[in-house]
C-alpha cells in the first residue's frame, strides 16, 4: 500500500506534518510534494523541500500541483485568500484528490466530516473527499470526552482553556521569543505588534483569542461549542468556554468540568480513562507522585502528580492527550473536574490529519 502525497503551508503545522509522516512510517509512494504561497526551498523536519508556488493569478500551473496526488495535507491560512478556500475544491473537482483540512473554513459545514479518528473515523467514507480537523482545544477535549460519554452520558461541559502562542501561528512563536528576549534584555514589554496579540503575551494571560462575536464569546470559544458537538454527534449539548491565550510556547492545557446523566465518579472515570482500548490516545497522569524529588521539594507525601505543558514535549507524549487531576465535583448530582493537556501542532493539528489519513488506508479508502 502506497500514497503519493503532498502538503501545502509550511508554518510550524506544516514541519509537524512531515516529522509525523516520517516519525510514523507513513507509506509515501514517492517524495512528499511541497507547496506554499512563493517558491522557494525550506527546511522541514531537518529536511530541504523545493516549495512550489500557489498563485491565483497564475491558477492553472498553480492547480497543476494536484495532479496525480492521492491526498494533500492542507495546513495554510484560513479564510477566503487562504490556502484551503481556494484550492481544496478546485483540486477536488480537477483531480478527484483527497484533501485533509487543518483549517477552520470548512469545519462546520454538513457536507464536511469534521473527524477526530478516536471518536467518529466512520464520517469518513469512499465518497468523501474533504475531510476537516478540529481546532487544537477541541481536538483534545473530544479525545477525552468520548470515553467518558459512551460511559455515563455527557449533558454539560464547562471548559477554560490555556492556550500557548504556537497555536496562532509561527509568526505568534516568534513575537513571544522577540517580546521575552527584550523582557531579559530591558527588564520590560510595553509594546507589541497588535496584528499578532492585542496585549504583550510575554508575562501575562490575555482571555481574548480570535476576534470577539456579538454574544461576548470569542470565535475560539464558539468553535469549541460547535465543533464539539458536531464531533461527538451531540447537537443538544451544552458546553460553555472560556479560552485564555498564556505565555507558553507549545501545548495547550483545558480544565473541564462535566456533568454527567447517570453516575461516574472519578475512580470509575480514572479506570476508563486509563483503559487503552477504551480511551485510545490518552495517558493518565494521576495518583500519589513516585518522584521522591517532588515530595523533597514540596515536603508532602501525598502529592499528586498531573501533566503540565512542558510534559507534551516528551518524546513518549508528544502524539496524546495527557490527563490529571481527575476529582469528583459534588455541587452537582453526577459531576467531574479534569485537567488535560497535549501538544497543540501535534494532536492538536498534524497528528490528527496523518491519523485520518492512516485511518482512511485501514478501511481501504486511500491508497494503492
Ligand atoms: N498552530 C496550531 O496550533 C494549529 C492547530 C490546529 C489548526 N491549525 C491551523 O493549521 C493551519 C496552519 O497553521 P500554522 O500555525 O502552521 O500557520 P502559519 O505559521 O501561519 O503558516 C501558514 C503557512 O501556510 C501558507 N499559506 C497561507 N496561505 C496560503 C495560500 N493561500 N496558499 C498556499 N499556502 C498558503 C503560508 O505560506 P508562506 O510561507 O508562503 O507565507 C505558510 O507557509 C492554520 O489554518 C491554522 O489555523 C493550527
Amino acid at each position: 500500500m502506497s500514497v503519493k502525497a503532498g502538503l501545502i503551508g509550511v508554518g510550524p503545522v506544516g514541519d509537524r506534518i512531515v516529522r509525523c509522516l516520517k516519525e510514523r512510517n507513513f507509506p509515501l509512494a514517492q517524495r512528499l510534494k511541497v507547496a506554499a504561497t512563493w517558491a522557494r526551498t525550506e527546511i522541514l523536519a531537518d529536511e530541504e523541500f523545493k516549495i512550489f508556488p500557489l498563485d491565483v493569478t497564475h491558477f492553472e500551473e498553480s492547480l497543476e500541483f494536484f495532479k496525480n496526488l492521492d491526498v494533500v495535507f492542507f495546513a495554510g491560512r484560513e479564510g477566503a485568500r487562504g490556502a484551503s478556500i481556494t484550492w481544496a475544491l478546485p483540486a477536488i473537482e480537477r483531480y478527484d484528490c483527497y484533501c485533509i483540512d487543518n483549517g477552520s473554513d470548512f469545519r462546520l459545514d454538513p457536507k464536511v466530516p469534521l473527524v477526530v479518528p478516536e471518536v467518529n473515523m466512520d464520517q469518513v467514507t469512499t465518497d468523501t473527499r474533504l475531510i476537516a480537523s478540529p481546532n487544537c482545544s477541541t481536538t483534545q477535549m473530544v479525545v477525552v470526552l468520548w470515553p467518558l460519554h459512551k460511559a455515563a452520558g455527557i449533558k454539560r461541559v464547562v471548559v477554560s482553556t490555556y492556550q500557548s502562542v504556537s497555536g496562532w501561528g509561527g509568526a505568534a512563536q516568534k513575537q513571544f521569543c522577540k517580546e521575552l528576549s527584550r523582557l531579559i534584555e530591558q527588564g520590560r514589554v510595553d509594546n507589541c505588534d497588535p496584528s499578532i496579540f492585542p496585549r504583550p503575551i510575554a508575562l501575562d494571560c490575555i482571555p481574548h483569542i480570535d476576534r470577539f462575536l456579538s454574544n461576548g464569546y470569542t470565535k475560539e470559544e464558539m468553535k469549541l461549542v460547535h465543533e464539539t458537538r458536531r464531533i461527538m454527534s451531540l447537537p443538544n449539548l451544552q458546553v460553555s468556554a472560556t479560552a485564555v491565550r498564556v505565555p507558553v510556547e507549545i501545548g495547550h492545557s483545558l480544565s473541564i468540568n462535566v456533568e454527567f446523566e447517570r453516575s461516574l465518579d472519578a475512580e470509575e472515570a480514572m479506570a476508563i480513562l486509563r483503559d487503552p482500548i477504551k480511551s485510545p490516545g490518552i495517558v493518565v497522569i494521576d495518583g500519589p507522585t513516585n518522584d521522591p524529588n517532588a515530595i523533597a521539594v514540596r515536603n508532602a507525601p501525598q502529592e499528586l502528580q498531573y501533566p503540565t505543558q512542558a510534559d507534551v514535549l516528551q518524546e513518549n507524549w508528544k502524539n496524546v492527550v495527557l490527563v490529571g487531576r481527575i476529582r469528583d465535583d459534588n455541587t452537582v448530582e453526577h459531576g467531574l473536574n479534569l485537567w488535560c493537556v497535549s501538544d497543540n501542532l501535534r494532536k492538536g493539528a498534524a497528528t490528527n490529519v496523518v491519523q485520518i489519513a492512516e485511518g482512511m488506508i485501514e478501511h481501504g479508502i486511500l491508497g494503492t
